[in-house]
């Protein structure tokens, strides 16, 4: 073990100044440094300096025990070496210096041999004791520092996941949407709404990332369908609902909650309150909630926008017809919850204007 740390430092602690030369001459001449106090109270005072403290009993003022207890109540000193030195005919003395604390005692008149023996034992096993913190802390640092790097990558992978997933959604709105806002909108219609109806943080993250996804089956569309600037015909119409299916394909068997709940709101956002809705003429609470909340938000912001068939609606139209639509198309509570919270759904419409 090599020895390049510095010596060890030994607090003697003795009211007689004859008993610290004596003691200080002993310690030199074992090779170690040593620190002196003449009274208990100028040794606490010392105590950051000290590798282990030789304390007397019979001290005037604040004797051996009562330092030896005061050491041990302090924040950090709770294995500080104390070997106390008691007169060799007094056995209480010995058990009164363990049980207040003392790791150890030594007999007065004190032997040199004998407090070698005991000077190099302590010290072996607080350089020991040393080696074990500064390992268990290096391994507490090593853990808290593996642990923070995984969470960033989580955290990353989660990300890029998210972000995978929105311009994946934005591939399916580029054929027919002017910009890539229609989602950003409606997906916060969407999580204002989930917040309005009390869900908790995961869950409205979880509406925030899956509503995107609702339309993703026009990818599967025709364009001459999707864009054609006038009227469907009845055929053109019934290619044009497939998109619901379609997206629900695309996100068949999914492997996250995000992907699961973008299949049930891809195939569920066109179905109605009352039943006329498509593709499976769902009605009710038989509609799932996150395709009821996304059948809102969606048709807000659809009729607020431009499509290749018509011109943006002013808000306060796009709301009449909205309200005409509850308990017909739109699930009555959300509704009720949307328009209780136009101030700010009008605030995101502002914020991702197009
Ligand atoms: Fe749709």
């Amino acid at each position: 073990m090599g020895e390049t740390r510095r010596r060890y430092r030994i607090l003697i602690v003795d009211d007689e100044e004859i008993n610290l030369k004596v003691l200080s001459g002993f310690v030199e001449s074992f090779g170690y440094d040593f620190l002196l106090a003449d009274s208990g109270k100028t040794a606490l005072e010392m105590l950051a300096e000290a590798d282990l403290v030789l304390l007397d009993v019979m001290m005037p003022d604040m004797d051996g025990f009562q330092v030896v207890r005061h050491i041990r109540d302090l924040d950090g000193y709770r294995d500080l070496p104390v070997i106390m030195a008691t007169a060799l005919s007094d056995q209480r003395d010995r058990l009164d210096a363990v049980s207040a604390g003392a790791s150890d005692f030594i007999t007065k008149p004190v032997d040199s041999t004998e407090l070698r023996i005991r000077l190099d034992a302590h010290l072996r096993l607080k350089q020991y004791h040393d080696q074990v913190m500064r390992y268990q802390e290096n391994l507490e640092r090593l853990v808290a520092e593996r642990t923070r790097e995984l969470e960033e990558a989580q955290a990353a992978k989660m990300a890029a996941h998210l972000e995978t997933l929105r311009r994946l959604s934005q591939a399916a709105e580029y054929k027919d949407e002017e910009t890539a806002q229609h989602i950003e909108r409606m997906s916060r219609y969407c999580a204002l709404l989930a917040e309005k109806l009390g869900m908790d943080e995961a869950e409205v993250d979880l509406l925030l990332h899956a509503s995107p996804m609702h339309d993703i089956g026009k990818i599967g569309i025709p364009d001459s369908i999707l864009l054609k600037p006038g009227p469907l015909t009845a055929e053109e119409w019934e290619i044009m609902k497939t998109h619901t299916m379609i997206g629900a394909g695309i996100l068949d068997s999914p492997s996250s909650d995000y992907l699961e709940h973008g299949r049930v709101i891809a195939l569920t956002h066109h179905e109605r309150w009352d039943g006329s809705g498509y593709p499976r003429g769902l009605s009710g609470e038989d509609i799932p909630l996150y395709g009821r909340i996304c059948a809102v938000a969606d048709v807000f912001d659809a009729l607020t926008s431009k499509r290749p068939y018509k011109q943006p609606y002013p808000n306060e139209k796009a709301l009449r017809i909205m309200r005409e639509g509850r308990g017909t198309h739109f699930d009555p509570a959300i509704l009720d919850l949307f328009m209780d919270s136009l101030e700010q759904v009008l605030a995101i419409q502002k914020r991702f204007r197009d």
